[in-house]
């Protein structure tokens, strides 16, 4: 099934092509009062990459996932998705442009069906518009969307339960769908499995790496055998300056990533 037409209120990309990368984050500086959360962060994110963004806790990961989504405007530099400026615009419309993306700390609605929490997405009603295009079609057309979207991710079967009634692992799952059910063009995953099991985990990598891979991945983990495993350059943080960028052969190898997460042994690392 083909998704429905992305809505018309922003025009269609210029020059995009496999040339163009899908990211492009340039000197961004993030200060909270006297907190530089983040601090000169450059990052290039090429058609169908998967980069990961490691860090200990306050590193500055999530300020630049805000900046990079439009949630938190940047005190320096600037945002290109699709080879466009987008550093003023708006969250909504960026989403509309195609960021899909889960949060780390979850806005599922609890007493909702599962299958309503991603109808919801799919109409762009959440909070943090994780969905851009809106459907142009019939309720009906918005349900089957979002069934195969659910069917996609492992989680048909709990449709028609409600949130509540899910595990962590699934709500996770559930969260992943939400991002997936607008057919984004860029996943932003802060912490996708954060809390989880190692069952749990395991679960999860194995949908992210069955993810398309003509959808880039940004994704934020704790987890170093996720980041690492999952992706083919990773960029670690520490006290939101740049550590290092690398394949994930290079970021394990480099000295100061030991120190942060063998060293000081991150406690989330071991949970
Ligand atoms: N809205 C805010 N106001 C003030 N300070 C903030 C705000 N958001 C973040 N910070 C500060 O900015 C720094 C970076 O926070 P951020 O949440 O981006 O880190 P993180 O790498 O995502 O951490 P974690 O791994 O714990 O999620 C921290 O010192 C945090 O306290
Ligand atoms: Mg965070």
């Amino acid at each position: 099934m083909s998704a429905p037409a992305r809505e018309s209120a922003v025009p269609g990309p210029q020059g995009e092509g496999a040339a163009v990368p899908a990211l492009v984050a340039n000197g961004l500086g993030k200060s909270y009062g006297g907190v530089r959360a983040v601090d000169d962060i450059s990052l290039t994110l090429g058609a169908g990459e998967r980069m990961g963004v490691i860090g200990p806790n306050g590193a500055g990961k999530t300020t630049l996932f805000k900046m990079i989504a439009g949630d938190v405007a940047p005190t320096d530099g600037r945002v290109e998705l699709f080879g466009r400026d987008v550093t003023a615009v708006p969250t909504a419309r960026r989403a509309r442009l195609g960021v899909g993306r889960t949060f780390q700390v979850s806005n599922l609605f609890r007493e909702m069906t599962v299958l309503d929490n991603v109808r919801v997405a799919a109409r762009g009603g959440t909070a943090g518009a994780r969905v851009f295009w809106r459907p142009q079609g019939s309720r009906d057309q918005v349900t089957a969307r979002s069934r195969e979207t659910l069917e996609s991710v492992g989680l048909a079967y709990r449709s028609d339960d409600t949130v509540a009634a899910l595990s962590h692992g699934e709500q996770r799952q559930l969260e992943i769908a939400m991002a997936l059910v607008g057919d984004p063009r860029i996943l932003l995953l802060d912490e996708p499995a954060a809390g989880l099991s190692a069952a749990e985990r395991a679960t999860l990598r194995e949908l992210i790496e069955q993810l398309p891979r003509t959808i880039p991945i940004l994704l934020i983990e704790h987890d170093m055998s996720l980041a690492l495993g999952l992706t083919d350059r990773v960029m670690c943080m520490e006290n939101g300056h740049h550590v290092v960028t690398g394949t994930p052969a290079e970021v394990r190898a480099n000295e100061t990533v030991r120190e942060i997460y063998l060293g000081r042994r991150d406690r989330k690392e071991e949970s």
